[in-house]
Order: structure tokens, then sequence, then C-alpha cells
């Protein structure tokens, strides 16, 4: 029996979806615990490239069971194309994924009023996906579950109700035309038929799993500074993408957790807005993006680039409790003659203590850096890290001493077979 949590210690956009398709061929159930379709996992086999939203990224293994938990905001349209593309590509999903059936669902006037919170002074940079208003319902207690699916009396009432409130206020403040409530309902009538077979309790399902000694990777979205609590709020995402956010949004108790692996982009990057401390504005970071590839996978968004940052990810590995890291897009680095590394930030000529999260100071901190020869040599096909160039290992075992933990994978490119075990 093992649970094992894999959480982005940056920005999001780590490379957690190859890392957890990797992990996922040692264990049997596969869950996602935060998040929505905001996320996009990448996976690429062969020639062959997929991007959940969100399934969980263990789906293209057989054997593995794949759970969408509680704490997951479900948009039906964004959930429908993904098991439609899944069944075009021959991956069978009944009897292997499931559904919580406390999860809440993400409505069109969510989607909506995000677009025109993203319109007014306090724009964040969202994905647009409805995440915020979503969640702003669940905490308000106005939320529409999946498990409200079951009861198409309740459910129209439950509706019908939400939409008199957001109608006003779309209409009164923002000034904006009604929604339909009728078209609504028909949508979410027409999305439980599709997937009621996948609606279960997924926290019984998970226990009862733990119980027969099964062994779980718990997938976050996002990453620890997007975290709403612990991230540099107010960007950040609504939800808890830290290791904490994976027992309540699983259903399994933390005394369950065995292990929390980390996954560590080899530098920074950042989509929407705050303060990002490592950026660069110059020809490293435009090399960056484009050696990177460093376009949102579900926006299509340019990410902002800059060197790694392990005070940054050192508060990370803090916060999560991390205890093995992955580094991923090492291979991106290899273009690079010189290459820094920030161990320390600096407001007005003092090093800092602790990592700020608010907005004012995070703004000011000037990044204290390292500097490291680059190698210079493609890496991408390595298989075995006595093979990388010593450089290359120098510039690894900094991160482990500075960062504090142990590194089990070193990813050398997008492909499963690119990738070294340590
Ligand atoms: P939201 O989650 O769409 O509300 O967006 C809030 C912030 O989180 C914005 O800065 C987004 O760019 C960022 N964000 C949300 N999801 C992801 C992701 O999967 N990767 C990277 N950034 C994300």
């Amino acid at each position: 029996m093992s649970v094992s949590i894999v959480v982005g210690s940056q920005w999001g956009d780590e490379g957690k979806g190859k890392v957890v398709d990797l992990l996922s061929s040692k264990v049997d159930i596969v869950a996602r615990y935060q998040g929505g379709a905001n996320a996009g996992h990448t996976i690429k086999i062969g020639d062959k490239q997929f991007i959940f939203h969100l399934i969980p990224s263990g789906i293209l293994h057989d054997n593995v069971i794949c759970i969408i938990g509680n704490g997951v905001v479900i948009e039906p349209k964004a959930l429908l194309e993904e098991i439609e593309m899944l069944e075009q590509n021959g991956i069978t999903l009944e009897g292997r994924l499931f559904i919580s059936h406390n999860a809440h669902l993400i409505m069109p006037y969510h989607k909506l009023l995000d677009s025109i919170n993203e319109s007014g002074e306090r724009k964040i940079g969202t994905t647009g996906r409805g995440i915020g208003p979503s969640y702003i319902d669940k905490y308000a207690r106005k939320g529409i579950r999946i498990a409200d699916l079951l009861n198409k009396e309740i459910l129209k009432e439950k509706i019908r109700t939400n939409l008199k409130e957001k109608n006003n206020l779309l209409k009164k403040v923002y000034e904006h035309e009604e929604l339909n409530v009728d078209e609504i309902i028909n949508e979410c009538l027409d999305f439980d038929r599709k997937i009621d077979k996948y609606i279960t309790d997924t926290s019984a399902y998970l226990n009862d799993a733990l119980e027969q000694q099964k062994s779980i990777l718990l997938e976050g979205a996002q990453g620890a500074l997007l975290d709403v609590d612990h991230g540099t709020y107010p960007y950040v995402t609504s939800s808890n993408p830290t290791s904490g956010g994976a027992c309540t949004g699983t259903g399994i108790p933390p005394t369950k957790i065995t292990k929390v692996i980390g996954i560590v982009k080899a530098y920074t990057t950042r989509v929407g807005l705050g303060p990002f401390p490592t950026e660069l504005f110059d020809e490293d970071g435009k090399k960056l993006a484009e050696i990177g590839v460093e376009f949102g996978a579900t926006t299509g968004r340019p990410r902002r680039c800059g060197w790694l940052d392990t005070f940054l990810v050192n508060y990370s590995r803090r916060i999560n409790g991390i205890n093995r890291a992955v580094i991923t897009k090492l291979d991106v680095l290899s273009h690079f003659e010189n290459i820094k590394v920030c161990t320390a930030y600096e407001i007005n000529g003092k090093q800092l203590k602790y990592f700020p999260t608010s907005e004012a100071e995070l703004s000011q901190a000037k990044p204290v850096y390292e500097n490291f020869k680059g190698w210079n040599t493609d890496i991408s096909e390595i298989n075995n890290f006595e093979d990388l160039p010593h450089e290359a290992k120098e510039y690894l075992s900094f991160i482990a001493v500075k960062c504090g933990f142990e590194i089990s994978h070193i990813s050398v490119g997008p492909k499963r077979s690119q990738t070294i075990e340590l």
C-alpha cells in the first residue's frame, strides 16, 4: 500500500502530466484532487500528444483506475470532449473512470462571471474557465454538485434558484443579458445521461482500495505558488494545489500519505499576472520560451520565463513536505553558455529569511544569483545519470542541496523514454 502525492512546486506547468503518466505504471489508481479544466497536462507517446484538462494523467495505462476527486470542479463540456477524444483513440473508460458524487460543476454563469471579472480592475490573468466563480459558489454553499444530477427535481430547483440570483447580478450590476434557465437545465440533464455510469462515492472507493493494499497516486494541478492560501495571493487559483489539498480533495486521510513528490522545472515559468522575481526580459528569457515551447496547454498564452528560483522551491518543499523531486525540462538549458540560479531574495539590501507571499514584498524582492557554466551539449537521449556532463550534474546537486530534497528522476524531453531514474 502506498499513497504518493504529485505536486507542482512552482507556478504550474512543471510537467506533471508526463511524470504522472510515467509513475502510473507502478500504481493501481490515479486521482485528481483539485482545480478543473484550467489545467493542461501534456503527455507525449510516440508521435501522439495528449492534453488532459480533467481526466487524470494515468488514463493511458490500461490497468490503472482513474478518479476525479471531490475537490475538482468539473466543466461538463470539457469533460465530455475529453471522454470523446479518449474513446476515439480506442481508450475504454467504463469501469476505469470514476467521478466523485461530491465534485462541483462549473456552470455557464461561472465562465461568464470569470470573463466579466477579468475585464474589470481586478484582473488576475485567469484561464477563463470559470474556476474562481465555481469555487466561490462551493464555499457559499450554492454550488451544484455531481450528486444533484441524480435527482432531477432537486437539480431543476437548484438551477432555477441560482439563475434568479445570477441573472439579477448579470442584468443589474454588469448590464449583461440574462441566461436561459431551461437551456442550462437541459445541458445538465444531457450531461447526466452521458456520465451517470462514472459517478460514485470516490472517497469510499479510495479508502476501500487502501484496505486492499492498493497503491494510489494523487495528482495535483497548477502549482504551490498558485495555492489560494500559500501562493502569491491574489494572483493565484481558487483551490489548494499544495499537498494538503490532496487529502481534502479526495477523502484520503493525512495519516495514509507515504510520499510527496515535487515536480520542479529546471527554470521558472508563470502564466497570468503577479510578481515573478527571476523573470527575464532579455534574450535569455526569449530563448527559454522558444526552446522550452512555453505556451499554455489550456489557453495557448505565452508563459513568462526566468531562471530557477531555489528560494521559492525551498519554500514549496517546506509547505508541501516534498521528500522526492523530479527535475523536468533540463534539456532546455543545454543551449545556454551560462546559467543562473536564484538562492535568496533581498529587499533594501537585506536578505529575507522567509519567502514573502505578499504582493508588495514579492514585487520588491531582488534575486541573489549563483552562476553556473552551461554544458552546451545535447542531453535529450541520455538515460543514465553518470552519462550527464559534469556541469549538469553540478547544477542538479546544487538544486538538491539548496532545496533540501532528493532527486528521484530527471526529465530530458517530453517522451516517457527521455527520463533518467536515479
Ligand atoms: P484560474 O485558475 O483560471 O482562476 O487562474 C488563476 C491563475 O492561475 C492565473 O494566473 C492562471 O494563469 C493560473 N493558472 C491556472 N491554471 C494553471 C495551470 O494549469 N498552469 C499554470 N497556471 C495556471
